[in-house]
């Protein structure tokens, strides 16, 4: 699973840093390509020579290599890595990484990096239940990152508790099982459309709704990552897609969105309808600027949109899955449920804009799912990255069925 990964390898100023030399070995060996970088710190407690031995590279700690005064990019770093590992992590940098603080060449690569970010935390069990020690691992968890959580045992003070670094071995094994997941939809195509619809009152005005589009890039990343070609219809929204997988329509109307979609479909394995499409567009644009002066107050006659959802469900292949989703004020489960059936849907996202923390423009969400099996699958509050896995974990599920 890890053959031919590149990994970026964070060590940080804890005594546990010396077991990274085994980490370092045990990377090397499941055919992962290494690069470590140390907080000036973690080199009291282990020597670079022996991490530059045994990864094969040399190790970046500074911004600058000091006798040539070549800069080490991190944006570069952050790249070019498939995963970044924080082991040890310590309160410091675990402090750093959920504020910002980029002092050092480490904090300033993860936050550069796109790829996944697991944090294993060392330290004694005190520092360990700390509040913020607490609050900043709620912080990176919130921010997608995955945490390595600490064993129980004897501490470097002697103290009995929770803190010590996980093993090595089982933090390889925490990798593998993350790309043994996320290489499941590979060489499939999935179609996926994102954020609001605009429609035109006149050139300067429009209709349309607070959607941000981060749930449908969200999910376009995650599919993007565990393989997939990824087609995103996205109407307008000011976020940038980061993968080489993915390949962005960028459309204005709901008209554009379905022509886009229904053009895309006989390729597609999966389709994901995530946009918050516009139910209706102005019959009567104005083709000039509407003056407030010199005009009437305009009435404005709307004619219905396309429901794309329906028109995939209504033309989609047998082989071919549909995920729908229902952003509901109230009666939600019903008001779900209904567009499942009419969408000829595989399974409906569901999140309420009663719950604090879900919906528009925020970063996390809370979901359930409905499935045409008459499963209900109920979320907790995530990350969108963190839903979006989920999400495709049940993507994944029927896509593999199918090929049965
Ligand atoms: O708007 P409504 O609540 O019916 O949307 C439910 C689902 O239908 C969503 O997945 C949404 O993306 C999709 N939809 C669509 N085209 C529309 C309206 C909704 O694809 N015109």
């Amino acid at each position: 699973m890890l053959k031919g990964k590149h990994i970026i390898l964070g060590i940080t100023g804890g005594i546990a840093a010396y077991k990274c030399a085994t980490l370092t070995r045990l990377l090397v060996k499941a055919g992962a390509e290494v690069q470590v970088i140390m907080t000036p710190n973690a080199k009291q407690f282990i020597q670079p020579l022996t991490l530059s031995t045994l990864s094969g590279k040399p190790v970046i700690s500074e911004f600058f290599t000091a006798n040539t005064g070549q800069w080490n990019s991190h944006v570069d770093l952050g790249l070019w890595a498939d995963a970044l590992v924080i082991a040890p992590a310590t309160a410091s940098t675990i402090g750093k990484m959920a504020n910002g603080v980029a002092d050092n060449m480490l904090v300033t690569t993860y936050l550069s990096a796109k790829a996944p970010v697991f944090v294993a935390p060392a330290m004694d069990l005190d520092m360990m239940r700390h509040p913020s020690t607490v609050r900043n691992l709620e912080l990176l968890k919130s921010y997608g990152n995955h945490i390595i959580e600490p064993a129980e045992g004897e501490l470097a003070s002697h103290l009995i508790g929770k803190g010590r670094m996980e093993e090595p071995e089982n933090i390889v094994k925490a990798l593998e099982a993350y790309f043994a997941v996320s290489q499941d939809l590979q060489d499939k195509r999935v179609l996926i459309t994102a954020g609001p619809t605009v429609e035109r009152i006149d050139p300067v005005r429009y209709i349309s709704n607070f959607s941000s589009g981060k749930m449908g890039f969200a999910l376009a990343e995650e599919c993007a990552c565990r393989g997939a070609h990824v087609t995103l219809v996205a109407g307008p929204v000011s976020l940038k897609t980061e993968h080489a997988n993915i390949e962005r329509i960028d459309v204005t109307t709901a008209v554009e969105m379905h022509d886009a979609v229904m053009n895309a479909l006989p390729q597609s394995d999966a389709v994901i309808l995530c946009a918050a499409v516009a139910d209706y567009r102005v019959e009567n644009v104005a083709d000039k600027k509407i003056k407030r002066e010199k005009d009437a107050a305009p009435v404005l006659r709307l004619t219905p949109n396309p429901d794309i959802a329906r028109a995939v469900g209504q033309t989609k292949r047998a082989d071919q899955v549909s995920v729908g989703f229902a952003l509901e004020t109230d009666n939600e489960n019903v008001n779900a449920k209904g567009k499942l059936d009419r969408k000829n849907l595989n399974f409906i996202v569901m999140n309420s804009l009663r719950d604090k923390n879900a919906g528009f423009q925020v970063d996390t969400n809370k979901v359930t799912i409905f499935t045409d099996k008459g499963e209900v699958i109920d979320g907790e509050c995530k990350s969108k990255r963190d839903v979006a896995h989920d999400i495709v974990d049940v993507l994944s599920k029927y896509l593999t069925k199918h090929e049965k």
